[in-house]
């Protein structure tokens, strides 16, 4: 679904800061992409929803070459890919269920109150419709961003440290929710440093870890 062949990629004029990035990610699979601070993790998500053009090499998205996509391939692309940001933003002055919602909205949908409901049931994030972003906890926040991320029904999920800042149980319920997104037939790439978080995921379910390192992207093998 997203396939890169030596993919090279700098920010402006500067030197490459991922090269040779040759990555297939498979329909149906749940993808980790770890390496340390700094390597590159959200640039290489970036690429994958099209907010950064590779310098070099071929990178295709559902079969469409990403460098020649015009406007509305990029838009088709989005919505195939729900993205939770490492640090998500909401408007802070609309209740939690209507950012849930934005991006149908947004793209000039009639919102389907029940699927939203059913969506905020999901997140247990029910009793919290009405509330004001800022009064959310952080977990609450991830999960509000993770609802809002596959309100479209995307075929992928990218998720950038979504646990981040939360404590383990939390942490545990949010890879619960990430976890029955891929079993319900979504791919997922989810960027993390946190090997815990890697080893408890492989306990449930088959999944690649990609790492990136030097710049470059490799397997990472069963020491995990
Ligand atoms: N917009 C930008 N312009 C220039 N350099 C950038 C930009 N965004 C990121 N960088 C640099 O690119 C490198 C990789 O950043 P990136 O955010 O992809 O790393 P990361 O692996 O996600 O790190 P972390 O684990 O801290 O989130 C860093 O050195 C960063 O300073
Ligand atoms: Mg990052």
């Amino acid at each position: 679904m997203i396939e890169m062949r030596d993919v090279g990629f700098g920010y402006h004029g500067e030197a490459d800061l991922l090269s040779g990035m040759t990555l297939t990610l498979q329909p149906g699979m749940f993808h980790f992409l770890t390496g340390p601070s700094g390597s590159g993790k959200t640039t290489l998500l970036r690429l994958c929803y099209a907010d950064l053009l590779p310098r070099s090499g071929q990178m295709t998205a559902f079969g469409h070459d990403m460098q020649t996509l015009d406007r509305d391939g990029i838009a088709l692309l989005r919505r195939r890919v729900g993205v939770v940001h490492q640090d998500p933003q909401f408007l802070d002055h609309l209740p939690l269920a209507e950012n849930v919602a934005l991006p149908m909205t947004v793209s000039g949908e009639p919102v389907d109150m029940e699927a939203l409901r059913d969506l905020l049931g999901w997140v247990q994030l029910s009793q919290h419709a009405r509330a004001l972003p800022p009064s959310l906890s952080g977990g609450e926040r991830q999960r509000a961003a993770l609802a809002r991320a596959v309100i479209l029904s995307p075929d992928l999920v990218l998720a950038d440290e979504p646990t981040g800042n939360l404590d383990w149980e939390m942490s545990m319920r949010l890879l619960q929710l990430l976890i029955e997104l891929n079993k319900s037939g979504k791919t997922v790439l989810v960027a993390t440093h946190d090997l815990n978080l890697i080893r408890a995921a492989k306990a449930q379910v088959s999944a690649r870890v990609l790492r990136i390192s030097g710049g470059r992207l490799q397997l990472a093998g069963a020491d995990l």
